[in-house]
């Protein structure tokens, strides 16, 4: 999709030579002078336009405008909420007409927010997957401009949300895309092409390379597999050398059976979406290269498949994990966390200012939440609350779940130092208490997205979530502290650091 950013009172839009020309109209509207300001005070007095959010007027050819299409449409209040639910009503509507250019246009001047919901929005209603299919539909709108009272006063909120469907888009791709078109080393090819830009890399580590670290976890998901596992490890520098990196972990599984645990046939195939955590890595680092923020970024992604074979790992066998801890796999479907958790050990060598593991993890946080909310659970305050306020800020919404030791003690076992599953109470919580057992060297959060990442039924197809939250939170972090994000307290990571040279793993 291609936004641009213009200057635009309503006398103006109404001269523009576009294909349909969506206005925008506030609870209170106050007309100028014009023609089309004093259309629209008609329409409101006359009771045929209501400005509630959502609520639409349709014209063609009315007279005076340059566009054959005119769409007026209620924001409410103006709030980024609103203006979601508004542009989401305007693109459904016009969704069959054949509109190559658009022109959306801000009746009144708005907050940065505004933009940024309107944008994503019709990016979202506009978005279409074609990769597999023979006959692909091209996207019909492909130009839209994004008209304001005040351009100057929204750049930076306008170049932030188009590098975020960009990243969304990219997030969409990759997890839409079925199991043998999205296998590990096809993953880290994508990776690998994303980090030719300025200030990326892309290292990737194949089966030897994993198994020398002693990634005895991820390894174990991943011999039940033809597919050889990848270990693919981005990184965006932003920042000087010497500022700590937040490290972003997503969760891998290309296609998740359930392993010998095997899950039940009914939906499937929507395993395939288990790859969605490192599918919102990729989506991030795409808008990390647009957007060339003032910080130093690491991707982490474990990637692999999870089936049922001859050589697949069994319950009740027990593995080393590169940390050290052993693990006994009661459940192979539990095997997330037994990737997350080598990935949080490896994450350990880069000083982290903060982790942060993106990943479908449970049935259980569907449970909790639906798709609403992605779960979130924090070691640290600090970071928790600003995930849970770049959540709001982003519309990209998440909610605080708890970490007591007490939902711990199902992990205990007779056989090994942790059990990889504890009961079904608490599932999405005892998950989180699993990996936090491998987070305790640097202030970490983990993003259960399980219900978030992907839609099911008619609507079929990932979201691309939470690409924008965590957009929003990198983004909080280059202009709060130029030279990089400084979550930790110095005297702090001087001890993590220390004590990691000790280890002999400092790089
Ligand atoms: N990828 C699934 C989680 C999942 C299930 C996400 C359904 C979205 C919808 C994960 O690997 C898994 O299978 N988790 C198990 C854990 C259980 C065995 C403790 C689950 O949630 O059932
Ligand atoms: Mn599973
Ligand atoms: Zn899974």
């Amino acid at each position: 999709m291609n936004f641009e950013l213009a200057s635009l009172n309503l006398a103006g839009a109404a001269a523009d030579k576009t294909d349909a020309l969506v206005v925008l109209v506030r609870d209170g509207f106050k007309p100028g002078k014009d023609a089309l300001s004093r259309l629209i005070d008609d329409a409101i007095n006359m009771g045929d336009l209501d400005t509630k959010a959502g609520k639409l007027l349709q014209a063609w050819r009315a007279q005076g405008l340059a566009a054959p299409r005119l769409l007026l449409v209620g924001v409410g209040d103006g709030s980024p909420r609103q203006v979601r639910t508004a542009v989401t009503a305007a693109m459904a509507s016009i969704k069959a007409a054949p509109v190559k250019h658009m022109t959306l246009c801000f009746s009144v001047a708005c907050g940065a927010g505004a933009v940024r919901a309107a944008m994503l929005a019709v990016a979202e209603a506009t978005y279409a997957y074609t990769t597999t299919k023979s006959k692909p539909e091209a996207r019909k709108l492909q130009r839209v401009k994004v008209g304001v009272p005040d351009s100057a006063s929204v750049t930076t909120a306008f170049a932030q949300a188009r590098a975020v469907t960009a990243g969304v888009e990219m997030a969409k791709e990759w997890a839409n895309r079925p199991a043998n078109h999205a296998t590990p080393t096809l993953l880290a090819e994508a990776a690998r092409s994303l980090a030719k830009g300025a200030k990326l890399q892309c290292e990737v580590l194949g089966p030897r390379q994993v198994a020398k670290l002693g990634m005895g976890a991820f390894m174990a998901v991943a011999q039940g597999s033809e597919e050889p596992l990848r270990f693919i490890v981005l990184r965006y520098n932003g920042a000087a050398k010497s500022s700590a990196p937040v490290v972003l972990v997503g969760k891998g599984i290309t296609f998740d059976t359930g392993g010998i645990s095997i899950k039940p046939a009914a939906e499937m195939d929507e395993m395939k979406f288990d790859m969605g955590g490192a599918a919102s890595v990729l989506g991030v680092f795409r808008a990390l290269a647009d957007l060339k923020p003032q910080v130093n970024v690491v991707g982490l992604i474990p990637a692999c498949e999870n089936m049922p074979d001859g050589r697949a790992v069994k319950p009740g066998d027990v593995v080393t994990s590169m940390s050290g801890q052993t693990i006994e796999i009661l459940n192979t479907d539990a095997e997330g966390r037994l990737v997350l958790c080598d990935a949080l050990t490896y994450a350990e060598r880069f000083s982290p200012a903060a982790v942060i593991d993106i990943a479908t993890l449970t049935g259980a946080c569907v449970v909790a939440l639906g798709a609403v909310r992605s779960g979130l659970f924090a070691s640290s305050e600090a970071l928790s609350q600003a995930l849970f306020e770049a959540g709001e800020a982003s519309l990209d919404l998440c909610w605080r779940m708890p970490l007591d030791d007490d939902y711990a003690e199902g992990l205990k076992t007779n056989f090994a130092d942790v059990a990889n599953v504890a009961g079904r109470a608490g599932g999405a919580v005892t998950a989180a208490k699993f990996l936090q057992r491998f987070a305790g060297k640097f202030d970490w959060a983990h993003l259960d997205i399980a219900g978030t990442a992907w839609k099911g039924g008619a609507a079929k197809g990932a979201t691309g979530r939470p690409v924008g939250l965590l957009v929003e939170y990198l983004l909080s972090l280059g202009t709060k502290a130029p030279e990089g994000p400084k979550v930790i307290p110095k005297a702090a990571r001087k001890t993590r650091v220390a004590s990691r040279q000790v280890a002999g793993r400092a790089q």
